[in-house]
């Protein structure tokens, strides 16, 4: 967006800014996000759980999250009580929302509240096409990648954390079909922007990847 000529810049450009994070299922963009914002006093979104909360809607209702009818009135369904449910996370909400998240007219009823969330106070927000259609103009954009089988294996560990009891070989084909479903379909496929900023996070620890994380963005916004 561009910025309209007569204001005077802010002293810091952190404050209002729109920094986008998107990468891959398992990446650890959700921990990262959740750092930077905090780092740099900007409130956060995780996208996902929209379509978490559309997906778990569907199923609700007992219906196929493939269903773009039933699936676009969920997602206008809404309300943000929605976002605070305790069963957004597991195979079959993942499921689900990688299915919802296909479907065009989901998207688009859904990218009002992104944005109107960022422009609010600017935002972190990660997701899969934060930096590609959501916010194309954020400030700065961070595309967060690790390996399959270490992505696997960091959501086996967080499974095995919450007790849930997981194959891995079950963990990986997931995070595979994931990867697939949402790379490939038609509308805001996972992508890098072409200005986004890289971090392989494979051989990096939390605190690593933040840090890293955090220079990135703070050489980008010339803070
Ligand atoms: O980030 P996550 O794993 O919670 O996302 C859940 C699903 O939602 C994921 O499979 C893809 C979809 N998603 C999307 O298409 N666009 C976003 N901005 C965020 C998530």
């Amino acid at each position: 967006m561009a910025r309209r000529a007569g204001r005077l810049p802010a002293p810091d450009p952190a404050p209002r800014a729109i920094i986008a994070v998107d990468g891959p299922a398992a990446a650890g963009k959700g921990t990262l996000a959740r750092r930077l914002a905090a780092a740099l006093g900007l409130p956060y979104l995780d996208t996902g759980l929209l379509y978490r909360a559309v997906g778990r809607r569907v199923l609700d209702a007992g219906a196929d999250p493939r269903d773009a009818t039933i699936a676009e009135a969920a997602a206008r369904a809404l309300v943000p009580e929605d976002l605070a449910r305790a069963d957004l996370r597991g195979p079959l909400a993942d499921m689900a929302a990688s299915a919802v998240a296909a479907i065009p007219a989901v998207r688009a009823a859904l990218l009002d509240f992104q944005r109107d969330f960022g422009r609010a106070h600017g935002a972190v927000l990660d997701g899969r096409d934060i930096g590609t259609v959501v916010f194309p103009d954020a400030a700065a954009k961070l595309f967060v990648t690790a390996s399959v089988a270490e992505r696997a294996r960091r959501r086996f560990l967080e499974l095995a954390g919450r007790g849930v009891a997981a194959d891995p070989a079950q963990v990986e084909a997931e995070i595979r079909d994931r990867d697939a479903q949402d790379a490939n379909r038609p509308v805001a496929p996972l992508r890098p922007a072409a200005d986004a900023l890289q971090l392989d996070t494979t051989t990096l620890d939390a605190d690593a990847a933040f840090a890293e994380a955090l220079r990135l963005v703070r050489a980008r916004l010339g803070a």
